[in-house]
């Protein structure tokens, strides 16, 4: 039954500068604290009326249940009939599924330590061929805390462009790759195609027996061996865990290898620090909840189509592309789990960047645009860097004077001077970054995902919007399909076919 959503409709639009002075609590009542990060959602119209309006269409929705299924490994993907259990790839959900993830662990830990040994020669340089889920997630791990490791430089390679290969064949040395490719379905064009060049790269070069030098990541273990890798050298993971939830499977392999064992279990830990919360803890209290409540309020209430977040630390760069593929693959979606039109907005358009860049480039438009964007800003209280504290100082305040400016807005008698005011703003402030707090910070967007999409009545964990394109892609290669006037056109020009 379709929830009712005319309770948060009809609740009264008040200014946050209004809302923070009729309310002493307000901070207080909208601000809380899990695994090492500080959430505020003070500088949102979210009320106390509004949560519990929320809670109650999670009720409606039946979001207890949902996500003891999902916990559960329940086949809460109804539309391909898998359950969904990156949880138990952090120890939390179905046993039997957490056992099978803990050997998968155990191998890819054992074949570590064996690299580590130099059983397959000295390497010094890893090349993850990957796309999507199968890049996103490890390229983030491993910009975002291998930065003072000297274990082994990790590239990430996903795009089909030879320009991005090209790029790594120029500074790593053959002869010291080891090649990881990791695709959960082992059929994904763009890194077949990339492994086949960089393996062909790899015999150009002179490298003895090539495949012994190749680690294979998948869900399809038959395809890897079809491809010629052996199997002790293919970390497989479970056909239940999907592209973008996958980095703590053996996809995260190259952030395992790059940063060490001890701060890849760290990372786990961290993210089921992280699903206790969200599992055990009162909605009112609980932080993927009342983030996604605040995505609702921007999006069903007031038509936001956009969230921006900015990740006010270089580091964390990488977070905005990692959760664009989270949001909008996971939530940009049309038809209600039962395949009926979902009549309402789902997925914001995520975008963002990273502070203080953004600020002389974007930030005009979210001052004075016509458009209203929730903006999203995370930072780390401990500074990345060892430069003098004036860096870090600056990139935080500047931080928190956005947040406050976007709320407090200017009036003057210039309208081109003026600045409306009352732009939302959420907050997200780690005490540090490392394994543990990136890992919490990871699994609280993932489940707010979730929380978006049981309130909307989606399947958060299908992705059929992506196989047209690829289908007709593949098309297009083998010829002998029509296209229309100006697409025939367009591959007349490039191939004069
Ligand atoms: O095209 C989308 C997608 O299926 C993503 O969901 C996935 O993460 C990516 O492609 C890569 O797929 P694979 O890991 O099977 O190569």
């Amino acid at each position: 039954m379709a929830a009712d959503w005319s309770t948060i409709e009809s609740l009264p639009q008040t200014p946050l500068l209004d809302l923070f002075a009729n309310d002493p609590n307000r901070l207080a009542s909208l601000s809380l604290d899990v695994a090492g990060i500080h959430f505020d959602w003070s500088k949102t119209h979210l009320t106390p009326e509004a949560i519990a309006a929320f809670a109650e269409l999670a009720k409606a929705q039946g979001l207890a249940a949902k996500r003891d299924a999902l916990f559960g490994g329940e086949v809460v993907n109804v539309t391909e009939g898998r359950a969904v259990e990156h949880t138990a790839e952090r120890g939390e959900g179905n046993p039997e599924s957490v056992a099978t993830a803990r050997q998968s662990h155990a191998r890819m830990r054992a074949l570590i330590d064996a690299i580590e040994a130099e059983a397959l020669g000295p390497i010094r340089h890893v090349l993850h061929i990957g796309i999507g889920g199968s890049a996103l997630g490890p390229d983030l791990l491993v910009d975002a805390l291998g930065r003072d490791t000297d274990r082994y430089d990790v590239a990430i390679v996903s795009n089909v462009d030879g320009v991005a290969l090209e790029e790594v064949f120029k500074r790593f040395d053959p002869a010291a790759t080891l090649l990881v490719i990791a695709s959960k379905t082992f059929t994904t064009t763009e890194t077949m195609l990339n492994a086949t060049s960089a393996l062909q790269w790899m015999t150009e070069h002179g490298v003895e027996d090539p495949y012994g030098r190749v680690i294979a990541l998948t869900a399809n273990p038959a395809k890897a061996v079809e491809w010629g890798i052996d199997e002790t050298r293919i970390l497989s993971f479970a056909e239940s865990v999907g592209g973008r939830y996958s980095l703590w499977s053996t996809i995260g392999f190259p952030a395992a290898l790059g940063l060490g064992w001890d701060a890849f279990e760290e990372l786990l830990e961290g993210a089921a620090e992280m699903d206790r919360h969200f599992r055990l803890t009162d909605l009112s209290q609980n932080a993927p909840a009342l983030a996604a409540f605040a995505d609702l309020y921007y999006t069903q209430v007031r038509h936001a189509e956009t969230r921006a977040p900015f990740a006010y630390d270089e580091r964390l760069r990488l977070l905005p592309s990692y959760l664009q593929q989270l949001e909008m693959e996971s939530n940009g979606k049309g038809v209600t789990v039962d395949g009926q039109p979902v009549g309402r907005p789902t997925a914001a358009i995520t975008w963002g960047g990273v502070g203080t860049d953004a600020q002389h480039a974007v930030f005009q438009l979210l001052h004075q645009g016509t458009h209203l964007v929730p903006v999203e800003f995370i930072a780390v209280i401990e500074p990345g860097d060892v430069l003098s504290d004036d860096h870090h100082r600056q990139l935080l305040l500047n931080a928190f004077a956005q947040g406050a400016a976007l709320m407090k807005g200017k009036k003057t008698d210039d309208p081109a001077r003026s600045y409306s005011g009352d732009r939302p703003s959420s907050t997200i402030l780690l005490d540090t970054l490392d394994p543990r707090t990136l890992g919490a910070l990871i699994a609280f967007y993932e489940h707010r995902v979730f929380v978006n999409g049981v309130l909307l009545g989606i399947n958060s964990f299908d992705q059929f919007g992506v196989e047209l394109g690829k289908e007709m892609a593949k098309a297009a290669d083998q010829g002998g399909q029509d296209f229309d006037p100006s697409t025939e056109d367009l591959i007349q020009r490039a191939f004069g076919e």
